[in-house]
């Protein structure tokens, strides 16, 4: 009868749907011969940003960092250490001790860095930081002490010594004005200066990877890799100084900041961005680049979301319809609520909560989706990281003409500590495309803050 029909009707239309939503979602599975090309391609972009010939044209910068060892415990004294690039912006002090009983104690402050002055004009920029800076040595009554400085300051930069940096193109949620093509320890000495309050001694600018990587080694010498998996997504590693060849001198080895979240940037991963991604990139605040961290890193996933439900609610698959305002709003799904919302330990109601509290009415159907939806986009981009992590060691290992190698990589950054399963996933896929390495990942807490104050150490060492 009129009934029967009706039900079959329905379920027809259920089925119909849940099988374009899984066509929309296939584009964002990849298969391992995928992902392997993936590995290779990111060896060739490693080549160029190595090779003099091919440096400038390369989009994996591959920038010396002047930092070349890890550190040997002899390392000592009290250290001021800025980190500017990450979720927050914080200010340090940091007590490194050597001999038997080795230490590092940490004391910080975090500060906000108003949108405003994010994009406002350089010198707005590096005054709010030595504002920043005046108001933790007030807090600590240590005005008067001429403490030596590292800078970590994420994003890439062409150092030509360890003091000095050139920022080639801001990235993530930065965009001040007059500081690209600057010397950023320049920028902040000047800042400083404008002041007249106190004084510093910036020793060391530094990579938030290279902070990472070097406070692992601390503990731990077979760390030679470091890794983010933050707001942004970059490594770097110690290539072999006769590889580098921007850089004088062939003995020992040097870390470098692969800068590879400009991988991509070429097209060489078009075949595998959907239209999604071109969406996230054309909104984003520097279309065209960073395209490979735009599909792996926490400031964007949330952004790959938002994207694919507005389309999937435009085709009537969720939210009965309906496109509210608060999915019209860039910036909703933070790392912390994909996190949750991917957790295993949530019920679906739960799911329904988050979605509410940002704002989103749910029903039952539409959580299932949304969850779905985040972990297809978090799976790809943990499987995209581990493809590049997997071209980073196998080049370590063909560097030392190794049938084998075992390799530590320090790692650090909100996705990869908040959320539920992009670390596995990560692993999983290191150890699947690069068979010959045994990669072992350990947790870096606070690289960006000891790492700096380690690396300031060695840097005033080796000035004595
Ligand atoms: C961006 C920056 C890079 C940084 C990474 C992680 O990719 O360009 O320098 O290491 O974010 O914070």
């Amino acid at each position: 009868g009129k009934g029967a029909a009706m039900v079959t009707a329905v379920a027809y239309r259920l089925a119909e749907q849940s099988h374009q939503i899984a066509q929309i979602l296939s584009e964002f599975h990849l298969t391992r011969e995928q992902l392997l090309e993936v590995k290779k391609r990111m060896r060739i972009e490693i080549e160029k940003g190595l090779s003099k010939s091919t440096q400038d044209s390369a989009t994996v910068k591959m920038l010396p960092t002047f930092v070349r060892s890890t550190p040997d415990g002899t390392e000592s004294g009290d250290f001021l250490a800025l980190d500017l690039g990450g979720t927050n912006f914080r200010v340090l002090l940091v007590k490194i001790r050597s001999g038997k009983r080795r230490s590092v104690e940490m004391q910080n402050k975090i500060y906000a860095i108003p949108l405003e002055v994010m994009q406002g004009t350089g010198e707005e920029l590096f005054d709010h930081i030595v504002h920043c800076i005046s108001d933790f040595l007030d807090y600590m009554g240590m005005k008067n002490a001429r403490l030596p400085l590292g800078f970590t300051f994420s994003f890439p930069c062409l150092q030509t010594s360890l003091d000095a940096g050139i920022l080639v193109t801001w990235t993530k949620g930065f965009k001040a004005t007059d500081c690209e093509g600057e010397d950023v320890v320049g920028l902040l000495r000047e800042a400083i200066k404008r002041r007249e309050e106190f004084d510093l001694d910036v020793v060391a600018i530094v990579n938030d990877t290279v902070g990472t990587m070097m406070t692992c080694a601390y503990e731990e010498p077979t760390c030679e890799v470091g890794l983010i998996a933050g707001t942004g997504s970059n490594a770097c590693y110690m290539e072999e100084m006769r590889n580098i060849e921007m850089v004088e001198g062939d003995e020992g080895r040097m870390c470098v900041n692969m800068e590879w979240g400009a991988f991509g940037d070429n097209g060489c991963l078009d075949e595998i961005r959907t239209e999604y991604d071109h969406a996230v990139d054309d909104l984003s605040l520097n279309p065209g680049k960073q395209r490979y961290e735009k599909m792996c890193s926490g400031m964007y996933l949330g952004e790959i979301v938002r994207n694919i439900l507005i389309d999937m609610t435009k085709r009537g698959f969720l939210f009965r319809g309906q496109i509210s305002e608060t999915l019209k709003t860039r910036g909703i799904f933070e790392t912390k609520f994909l996190s949750q919302i991917e957790s295993d330990r949530l019920a679906l109601l739960q799911v329904r909560a988050i979605l509410q509290h940002l704002g989103l009415d749910s029903t039952c159907d539409d959580s299932i989706i949304v969850k779905e939806v985040c972990g297809t986009v978090s799976r790809r981009a943990a499987q995209l990281c581990g493809a590049g992590m997997a071209a980073v060691v196998d080049k370590i290992r063909e560097n030392r003409g190794l049938d084998h190698l075992n390799v530590t990589v320090a790692v650090d950054g909100t996705l990869y500590k908040l959320h539920p399963h992009f670390s596995l996933i990560m692993h999983q896929t290191v150890a699947e495309l690069a068979p010959q390495c045994t990669v072992n990942f350990l947790l870096s807490e606070d690289g960006s803050g000891k790492g700096a104050a380690l690396i300031t150490a060695v840097g005033c060492r080796l000035r004595k």
